[in-house]
């Protein structure tokens, strides 16, 4: 997969070069590419923002240097894919006014042969650069939560981990993405290891015991009932309802 990522902190995106994503760019399977958007401004100062039509409070980023540093993107996709169409990247947005990022879409894009990201700043990116984008490429905007960053990069941080993990060989056991929290829509069970006693705190009796049935179903009752405490907007209403219910007699 390759993936671009355009911001006028490039640095933010150092992690990228850390733990299993790292390890998965020198494995060849994650192709990253930062851009500094001030290297598409052609005036001394590199100015990449100005102040808002209409009035307003802060500055809003210029279309300009956003628009050539994506057809520079843009240009890195020279290669025909299979139907002989020039191939284009996917554009993600992060911005708080954005659909939710879910685990739901990180398998989606997952999909994808390429990603761009646009990191804004400040009050966001002009408007006109969304049709711009949109005429060229298929565009995002996707938000992590109902909270607001400072700009998109650590927002793109989030999204490369969610959505490079499930590449396949990214993650050498497999099998911990199937169990896991969002991936059914149960949020996982709790885990213990050893030693068995800790501080007067004994792990409960049933993982001890090698009954797999028994802790196959301990730890499904265990999800529906962390999911009911912590998540009840993800289970059916009826199913959060009875789950509560059952908690609260105990
Ligand atoms: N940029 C600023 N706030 C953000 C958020 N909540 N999600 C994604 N990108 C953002």
């Amino acid at each position: 997969m390759r993936l671009d990522v355009v911001s006028i902190f490039p640095d933010y995106l150092a992690p990228l070069d850390l733990s299993l994503i790292g390890k998965a760019r020198r494995d060849g399977l994650l192709d990253l590419h930062v851009h500094d958007l001030r290297d598409f401004t052609h005036d001394r100062h590199r100015t990449v923002d100005d102040t808002p039509y209409g009035g307003g409070a802060g500055m809003v980023m210029k279309p300009q240097p956003w628009s050539e540093a994506l057809d520079h993107v843009l240009a890195q996709g020279k290669s025909i894919d299979a139907t002989g169409r020039r191939r284009v990247p996917t554009l993600i947005v992060p911005g708080p006014g954005g659909e939710p990022f879910t685990q739901a879409i990180a398998r989606e894009l997952a999909d994808e042969p390429w990603l761009a990201f646009a990191c804004g700043r400040y009050e966001g990116i002009d408007e006109r650069v969304y049709e711009w984008a949109g005429e060229r490429m298929p565009v995002r905007v996707l938000s992590l939560g109902d909270y607001v960053l400072n700009g998109g990069e650590v927002a793109v941080l989030a999204m490369v981990e969610a959505i490079a993990r499930l590449l396949p060989g990214v993650i050498g056991n497999a099998e911990s993405l199937v169990e896991e929290s969002h991936e059914d829509g149960l949020l996982e069970y709790p885990v213990y290891t050893k030693p068995a006693t800790w501080d007067g705190r004994e792990v409960p009796e049933v993982l001890l015991g090698g009954n797999h049935a028994a802790i196959a179903t301990w730890r499904h009752q265990q999800r529906v009932e962390r999911t009911a405490a912590r998540r009840p907007d993800l289970l059916p209403p009826a199913a959060a309802t009875s789950a509560l219910g059952e908690l609260e007699e105990r």
